[in-house]
């Protein structure tokens, strides 16, 4: 017995043990919020027709499930962008992977993003995002980690404030993986914070 004990926990050593994940937002909190965003972008432009630039990949449910909430007209378009690698990031070097399928000039666009973290990538686009003139920009993010804010940049829409833990989920993702979750958590990796 003991030895079949020691044995499965050397197996479980070798493995490392799972990583989890603890939730942080549930699906119903995170729909009621954006229910309440979608109603107060409308508020805020009345009549007008409102362009929802989702920023890949994280962006994309937050983005399907806040146009659904927005009455009265609602376009999309979709830019993908990446950071330049781990050690330049701070550096806020940011490429454009994928840019829109259209002009923004004159059309009241709000940015769509899943997380506002260093702010470094949001403060990239809305730079570039600017220079084409649109009517208006703003920004609608699912979450806020403030404290690791780096760059002076600010959203107008925030769904929650969250502590500095890294978080999957409901589109965030961990080398791609738990986008597909419907709640948002906290990920826990073997060796501790990454
Ligand atoms: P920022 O440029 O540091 O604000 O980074 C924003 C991007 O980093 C987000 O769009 C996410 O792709 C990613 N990111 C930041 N924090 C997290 C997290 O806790 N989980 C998953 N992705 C994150
Ligand atoms: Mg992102």
């Amino acid at each position: 017995m003991a030895k079949k004990k020691a044995a499965a926990s050397s197996a479980k050593a070798k493995e490392g043990p799972a990583e989890s994940v603890r939730l942080l937002i549930s699906s119903a909190d995170i729909q009621g919020k954006i229910r309440e965003m979608g109603s107060r972008i409308r508020k805020d432009f009345p009549g007008e027709h409102l362009l929802l630039v989702g920023v890949l990949k994280g962006a994309v449910l937050f983005l399907a499930d806040l146009a659904r909430q927005i009455p009265g007209e609602v376009t999309f378009d979709f830019i993908a962008v990446s950071s330049y690698g781990k050690e330049t990031r701070s550096s806020g070097q940011v490429k454009l992977n994928k840019d829109l399928d259209s002009s923004i000039e004159g059309k009241v666009v709000i940015v769509v993003e899943d997380i506002l973290d260093t702010g470094l990538t949001l403060q990239y686009l809305l730079r570039v995002l600017q220079q084409r003139k649109p009517k208006s920009l703003k920004v609608a993010v699912l979450l806020d980690k403030r404290e690791r804010r780096i760059a002076d940049v600010r959203a107008d829409y925030v769904g929650f404030v969250i502590p500095d833990e890294f978080v999957v989920g409901y589109g965030l993702d961990y080398a791609e993986r738990y986008r597909n979750l419907p709640d948002v958590g906290v990920l826990t990796l073997p060796g501790g914070p990454h």
